[in-house]
């Protein structure tokens, strides 16, 4: 009695184990042979699926990662990639994983920083958009039609290929994805007189989770507004965006300024909170801060001023010397040139240039000064790392991102901050065993600025993934509650709006990932 007592459910549990492994494992071959069916029915080439038996598969894999701490930490990789030509190919892939009950990922540039687009708690497979990459500009209507797959040095170049004086405000890294990106947010150096990324977005195509394909006619202006900054992958695949372009002068200023503490980096970085969101509109005043080694071998920091002025030096010169003297610029500090050299044009097309490295990032938004003894004890917390290896962005805001509503786009975050913080720690593939080491310092340098930036809710910018300020139970289903966690400090009240279109648009929440917006009735 005893024996069979406890044999029973043991062997009831392994036959649980054995009927659904091989359940699993049958799905996705079924998944497999549906994939190459639904291919050839469209006559498409079977040549842009990969399974782990293909030579390609781990190259494919790999080549757009940004952040390898995540796949690092996993335990799945995905057992397909799909890499379309064409949209029908998207459609048979939507079909198929309904059908298989099999998870779909989509990436286009693989720059999410908890690497949502390619890793999962369940079995997945990835459609990698990097061969829909397509980019078409009007000159004469001044905008472009840019396919997701496109990264933004591609988009940046092409645009200077038919310009001088057109232009887009977007990201600053070349090998960021536009479907990510944009669909997020979308902030770089002219945010300041141009806005962000999906403020310009004017139409897009869209393939929904029943594989039909629409623009902003078709999908009604709430999934439209639902795309432009509350994230493209809770509510359907974006193939492309239509965006307005923005008009620039021929010559831009750039300029590259570092102060150290015993060039009065504080003080300068305090007066700095006063100054870079009421600046003239045309400058953007960012500020990147290290604890760095000195001359002298000892320990400093060093505030690095990057900035991108839209206009000629001698225009420059007068706004600086009157709004910010402190900072010290002279003319030979600066340089002019065309804004395409200003992105190093040369490295904009370099899809391979993706500099690895293993990082964690998080960000906050300020709304009153830091004093400057905060200041002094953030210093302290980067001398607690390595020299270079922890670094501050501080990214001004104020200009025009004062002048659109909190709720024109799912993009919550604008009049009222003077900057956004992004904090980052990165380290090498020697050092990963000790990454929590440096995951722990970054949650305590968060949670002591806690009294220095926004509350109620204590915003973030989306696309500075955290998985730290809350997540879904991806194996379960995600509740209201659950997901408001992150959801408030990502997009605010438009949290609301989100939750509604998704009820509306993915009832049975077949796009969904760790950060997607749950599909709830609040009406
Ligand atoms: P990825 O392909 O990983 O996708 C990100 C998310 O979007 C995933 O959830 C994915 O499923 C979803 N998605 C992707 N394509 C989709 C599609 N076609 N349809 C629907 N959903 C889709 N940000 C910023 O504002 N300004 C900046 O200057 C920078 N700079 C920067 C530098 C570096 C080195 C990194 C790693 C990141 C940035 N970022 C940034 C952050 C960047 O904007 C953010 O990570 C984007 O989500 C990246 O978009 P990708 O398409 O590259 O990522």
């Amino acid at each position: 009695m005893q024996i069979s007592g406890s044999l029973f459910p043991f062997s009831l549990f392994l036959a649980f184990i054995l009927i659904s492994g091989a359940s699993s494992a049958h799905n996705k071959n079924d998944f497999l042979e549906c994939l190459n069916l639904q291919f050839q029915k469209s006559n498409s080439e079977s040549d842009s699926i990969y399974t782990p038996q293909n030579a390609s598969y781990s190259s494919v894999l790999q080549s757009s990662i940004r952040n390898l701490r995540p796949e690092s930490n996993s335990r799945q990789r995905p057992f397909v990639i799909i890499t379309p030509e064409h949209e029908s190919q998207i459609q048979a892939a939507i079909y198929c994983s309904k059908k298989y009950g099999i998870q779909l990922k989509v990436r286009s540039g693989g720059h999410d920083y908890e690497g949502l687009s390619y890793i999962s708690q369940t079995p997945f497979f990835i459609v990698d958009m990097r061969n829909l990459r397509s980019i078409s500009i009007d000159t004469e209507k001044n905008t472009a039609w840019v396919q997701t797959g496109a990264t933004l040095g591609e988009l940046y170049y092409t645009i200077a290929e038919k310009s001088k004086t057109l232009a887009f405000t977007a990201g600053v890294c070349p090998t960021v994805g536009v479907g990510g990106h944009f669909s997020g947010g979308g902030y770089g150096m002219m945010s300041r007189k141009h806005g962000i990324a999906a403020d310009h977005i004017i139409d897009a195509k869209l393939i929904d989770a029943n594989g039909q394909i629409h623009d902003r006619e078709s999908m009604g202006e709430d999934l439209f507004w639902a795309i432009r900054g509350g994230g493209g992958t809770s509510f359907g695949i974006v193939v492309a965006f239509k965006v307005k372009l923005i008009v620039i002068p021929e010559t831009v200023t750039v300029f590259n300024v570092t102060r150290t503490l015993d060039q009065n980096a504080t003080q300068i970085v305090h007066r700095w909170q006063y100054v870079a969101d009421k600046i003239d509109e045309n400058l953007l005043l960012r500020l990147f801060i290290r604890s760095i080694n000195s001359s002298n071998g000892k320990r400093t920091i060093g505030a690095f001023f990057t900035s991108l002025y839209l206009g000629p030096v001698d225009d420059l010169l007068p706004i600086m010397q009157e709004k910010f003297p402190e900072l010290g610029l002279v003319k030979e500090d600066c340089t002019e040139m065309p804004w395409i050299e200003a992105n190093h044009w040369t490295v904009l097309l370099n899809r391979t240039q993706v500099s690895r490295s293993y990082f964690k990032g998080k960000s906050d938004y300020v709304k009153q000064p830091i004093p400057e003894y905060g200041l002094e004890s953030i210093w302290k917390f980067l001398n607690q790392e390595d020299a270079n290896r922890a670094e501050l962005q501080f990214s001004p805001y104020g200009g025009i991102i004062d002048d659109i509503s909190e709720s024109e786009i799912p993009f919550p975050h604008r009049s009222g901050n003077i900057f956004m913080i992004h904090y980052g720690v990165g380290w090498s593939q020697e050092e990963n065993a000790e990454s929590q080491r440096h995951i722990d310092w970054i949650r305590r340098l968060y949670n002591f600025m806690a009294r220095y930036v926004s509350k109620s809710p204590r915003a973030a910018y989306f696309n500075y993934r955290d998985l730290d300020i809350g997540m879904n139970n991806i194996k379960g289903n995600t509740s209201y509650k659950q997901a408001s966690v992150w959801g408030f400090k990502y997009f605010k009240n438009n949290f609301r709006r989100l939750v509604h279109i998704k009820n509306k648009v993915d009832p049975t929440n077949f796009f969904r990932n760790e950060q997607s917006v749950p599909p709830v009735s609040l009406w």
